[in-house]
């Protein structure tokens, strides 16, 4: 046996007991003769003792140990002199009468303690020596506790954990695939799932009505903090379901998850927002709703008053910020440069400081009274001592500019805590999205989603207007800002399919070329149904009160897409190139 104890285990109550500890040593320090060593496993830290008085053969190995050896320790629990209350190991420490060196290590690169000193690029590289540190362990540890808990819930619910192909073809989720070419078809290709949306509902049709699985899904699109190219989903269908049944079983997963995970209660019933009050109230699909500073429309208050600005837009909106009319000039200014950055796109920004003791002051003071903006203040929810922030512009692209703003604000303010959460249900999407740039319409989730029943008769018109106003039977969760799922009620019915490729311009060809599997399957029978994924990699991040996912999976990629570790993507071979009939163009050909 290598070891009695892990080094996060032993107690002041362990006193006395002779142990075996085995692990990598995080530093060594020497006082009056003394030689302190600290020992990590995953499960923490322990202090050794290597006594002045030690046999000289052991205090040799002792003094020649680096960081990161691989060592094994016989010796007996002590108490400590100077106890460590920051330690859950901090009472006691090892009286070490025997040490082996399991592995020398070369000197690592950054120190592998709670924090580092290894810039971001070296500690991609030695990736598995980043994963040695305290947070990274508990971020996986994290990830290990939330599927746990996801997999018992969802099994005592009846769902079947089935795993669907990686190497298939596109799937509808609007990214560009990722493709692995086939040597024994030449020149053709598979493509990597950017989700098993396709095969789940196949699975309906086959009749596993409760289906899950953890799930990785690949999609060839930028990289944020947010998104890796590959990346994992909980992901599930259920039949003979309606939108609300979906709502509340994944309520019931989602609120295991907090308790089991973070022993946290979450609103019962997760509150619903419609899409439209979303973008008219947070300019946003993803409304942050841990604090207010939401948005109103002011439009009919301040137009034909002569200021061109706002008498040539559709719209005017604006937020209200509290306790900040005492702002400087030079913070307005510099508010306004950042509203200006093509991330945000505002042509510029209004202000109208409504100070504590009533009096009115604007950067529109030409074309507007005190007394004109006063309910203006009123309308954007203001009150003595805010600041009120106006944008203008056609409404949606303002409503998302101030959402943007109203975010900034909320982080500026600290009103974003990480240890608050504020989960709710965005429902009632347009079903639709019309593109200017290639004049036609894209489905908003995907084009298997069903139009809210209610919309059907829309939905058969030929008019744009009336297909605009259609709405979708999805969904989405959205937890502090941050879309963590969505799904929908899908269509089953091979005609309404037809009809959705239709309205999306994909002809009866290109339909039968990429999705002739699904219509096909949709005639022998296929149950109503529906459900939903959960982007898991988001999941954990935000229960561990981060933004950026990619701490928490264990060998990430980096914004450019590449492993550092492996050096990967890289070059292949002549030989497989020749086997998979491909030919590399030059870039300077
Ligand atoms: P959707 O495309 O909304 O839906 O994806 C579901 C969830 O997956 C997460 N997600 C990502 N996470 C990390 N990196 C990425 N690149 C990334 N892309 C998406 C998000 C998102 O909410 N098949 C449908 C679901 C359904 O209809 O059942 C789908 O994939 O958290």
């Amino acid at each position: 046996m290598y070891r009695t104890h892990t080094c996060g285990e032993l107690r002041l109550s362990h006193a006395g007991q002779k142990v075996t500890l085995a692990g990598w040593v995080q530093r060594s320090r020497k006082l009056g003769g003394m030689l302190f060593i600290d020992l990590r496993d995953r499960y923490g830290i322990t202090q050794l003792v290597v006594e002045a008085t030690a046999p000289a053969e052991l205090l040799a190995v002792a003094e020649g140990l680096g960081r990161e050896y691989v060592i094994q320790v016989r010796g007996t629990v002590v108490e400590r002199q100077s106890k460590n209350p920051k330690m859950p190991t901090g009472e006691i420490e090892i009286g070490v009468e025997a040490i082996t060196v399991l592995n020398a290590a070369a000197t690592p690169p950054f120190t592998i303690e709670e924090n580092s000193d290894g810039g971001e690029d070296l500690r991609a590289r030695y990736r598995y020596l980043d994963l040695r540190r305290p947070p990274l362990q508990r971020a996986l540890a994290l990830r290990h506790r939330l599927a746990q808990e996801v997999r018992s819930y969802l099994d005592k619910q009846g769902f079947m954990e089935i795993e669907t192909p990686y190497l298939i073809k596109s799937t509808p989720e609007g990214a560009r695939d990722f493709v692995v070419p086939s040597r024994m078809n030449p020149g053709t290709f598979y493509a990597l799932p950017q989700s098993p949306q396709t095969f789940k509902q196949l699975l309906m049709v086959a009749g596993y009505d409760r289906y899950f699985q953890i799930v990785r899904c690949f999609r060839d699109e930028d990289l944020r903090a947010d998104r890796q190219p590959e990346f994992t989903q909980i992901d599930c269908e259920m039949s003979f379901v309606e939108q609300e049944d979906v709502l509340e079983t994944f309520e019931g997963m989602m609120r295991q998850m907090f308790r089991g995970a973070l022993g946290v209660e979450i609103p019962n019933p997760i509150p619903r927002m419609p899409w439209a009050e979303a973008m008219d109230r947070y300019g946003s699909d993803k409304p942050d709703i841990r604090f207010g500073m939401t948005i109103s429309e002011i439009t009919p208050l301040v137009q034909g008053h002569g200021f061109g600005v706002f008498d040539s837009v559709p719209y005017v909106g604006a937020i209200a910020v509290p306790a900040a009319a005492e702002w400087s000039r030079k913070d307005l200014d510099g508010l306004t440069e950042w509203v200006k950055r093509p991330q945000v796109g505002a042509k510029g920004l209004i202000y109208i400081k409504w100070a504590a003791d009533g009096s009115i002051k604007s950067s529109i003071d030409k074309f507007f009274t005190p007394e004109q903006l006063r309910p203006v203040a009123e309308k954007a929810g203001a009150a003595p001592g805010d600041l009120v922030l106006v944008l203008c512009g056609p409404k949606r692209k303002a409503q998302t500019q101030l959402g943007v703003l109203r975010i900034e604000l909320g982080n500026r303010l600290g009103l974003r805590d990480p240890g608050v959460f504020a989960p709710l249900w965005v429902v009632d999407f347009p079903l639709l999205e019309w593109s200017e740039e290639d004049n036609r319409f894209y489905a908003m989730h995907h084009p298997f989603t069903a139009p809210k029943p209610e919309h059907e008769q829309w939905f058969y018109s030929d008019r744009k207007e009336d297909l605009e106003r259609v709405c979708a039977n999805a969904y989405d969760f959205v937890l502090n800002g941050t879309e963590l799922g969505g799904g929908s009620i899908r269509i089953h019915n091979a005609d309404m399919q037809k009809r959705m490729f239709e309205v999306l311009g994909i002809g009866p060809e290109e339909a039968e070329y990429k999705f002739g599997f699904i219509i096909n399957a949709f005639k022998f029978g296929a149950p109503p149904h529906g459900g939903l994924a959960f982007g898991f990699d988001r999941v954990c991040a935000l229960f561990g009160g981060q933004e950026t996912i990619r701490d928490y999976i264990a060998f990430p990629k980096n914004n450019q897409g590449r492993d550092v570790m492996i050096d990967s993507p890289s070059r292949i071979d002549e030989v497989q190139l020749e086997e998979l009939c491909i030919a590399i163009k030059e870039e300077n050909q």
